[in-house]
């Protein structure tokens, strides 16, 4: 059975065909990030303009990839939030009256449940129950996975995400949006016990806060630099300090936090997902932690930890052939509980 999904959430473009909610047969993002870069983050009315000039040339483009037309595509899965809500209104739009006119049956997604499902596009899938650590540029959560719609949140950020954070900090320093691989690539080039940025471990909870790390590397610029001299000022190999360690603290509370949950909840599997858990070193020392602790863990592939329309796919499967379709009244949402 094939799902056309379709995510226009944030800043990329995505559509995919999936079959049988685990098997890619086409996977296209067309990403914004040239756009934003200039302004260190995203623009939202920008990325609804270039959600409506995408949306079309890239679903027509996952559906020639995948080499079948919309008469074989069993229902159109859409997101519906959260996300920027001027993006969302474009592919849920869209899909919408390509469902009326197709006459295929459509079924809404929340963008996090595509997180979620991610690790089952790539083998080996979880079985249940599994921790999963949804880390993005909007989302940083932990939740227990006990089945297919059945997700408890333990906790999450009280602040900025994981990935806000580097974006925030790559701001800081001049590098750019998305602040994510830059700094993870400067890191690697980096000391990251140079600089001892404070980690919020906020104990018995499985919240996270991202926010002070932040301030304390915005404090750490001024010590440097004073008020007006630009990052740019600071010499390659201190740069690289302060990317490796700002990385190893935000890396130090997700890999503790998830022990914790795992000590807690005794469920020895955990499921990585969102862009940040694209992350090299993060990917690294959650598969050291999980080696030491006799606990399986899951890192898809990292064009399935960033935004795509696969995952929207491989969960619109889910509420497909459990017959929760959605109707011409779908409206998105900005703030969507899971
Ligand atoms: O899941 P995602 O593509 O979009 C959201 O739903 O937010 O995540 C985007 C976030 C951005 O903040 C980006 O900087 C971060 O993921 N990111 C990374 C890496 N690649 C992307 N963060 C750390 N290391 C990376 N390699
Ligand atoms: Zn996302």
């Amino acid at each position: 059975m094939l799902i056309l999904g379709i995510d226009t959430s944030c800043d990329d473009t995505s559509a995919s065909v999936v079959e049988d909610g685990g098997r890619i047969i086409s996977n296209i993002v067309s990403s914004q990030s040239d756009i934003h870069a200039k302004y260190g983050g995203i623009v939202p009315e920008l990325a609804s303009r270039r959600h409506i000039e995408m949306v079309i040339p890239v679903v027509d483009e996952a559906l020639k990839k995948a080499g079948v037309s919309l008469r074989e595509i069993a229902a159109v899965a859409v997101c519906h939030g959260p996300g920027l809500i001027g993006s969302l209104l474009i592919g849920c739009s869209f899909a919408k009256a390509l469902c009326y006119s197709a006459k295929v049956p459509l079924v809404a997604v929340n963008h996090l449940e595509g997180h979620i499902l991610s690790p089952f596009l790539a083998p080996p899938v979880p079985e249940f129950p599994f921790l999963s650590l949804v880390v993005s540029g909007g989302h940083t959560s932990l939740y227990a996975v006990e089945g297919f719609g059945n997700y408890h949140e333990l906790g999450r950020t009280r602040d900025d995400a994981a990935g806000e954070a580097y974006d925030k900090v790559s701001k800081l320093l001049g590098l750019g949006y998305p602040g994510g691989p830059v700094i993870d690539r400067l890191a690697q080039e980096g000391d990251g016990r140079a600089i001892d940025f404070p980690r919020a471990y906020l104990p018995e909870t499985f919240d996270f806060s991202f926010s002070g790390l932040k301030t304390a590397v915005l404090n750490f610029l001024r010590s440097r630099l004073g008020d007006n001299k630009p990052a740019s000022t600071l010499d390659k190999g201190m740069i690289g300090n302060i990317a490796a360690s700002f990385q190893r603290a935000v890396v130090d509370v997700l890999v503790r936090k998830t022990e914790w949950a795992i000590k807690k909840k005794r469920i020895k599997r955990v499921a990585l997902s969102g862009g940040v858990a694209a992350n090299s070193e993060l990917r690294k020392r959650m598969k050291e932690m999980g080696a030491e602790r006799d606990v399986k863990v899951f890192v898809p592939p990292v064009d399935l930890c960033t935004d795509n329309a696969a995952m929207i796919a491989a969960a619109g499967y889910r509420h497909f052939i459990g017959g929760d379709l959605a109707g011409p009244d779908l409206n998105p949402r900005a703030y969507l509980p899971l």
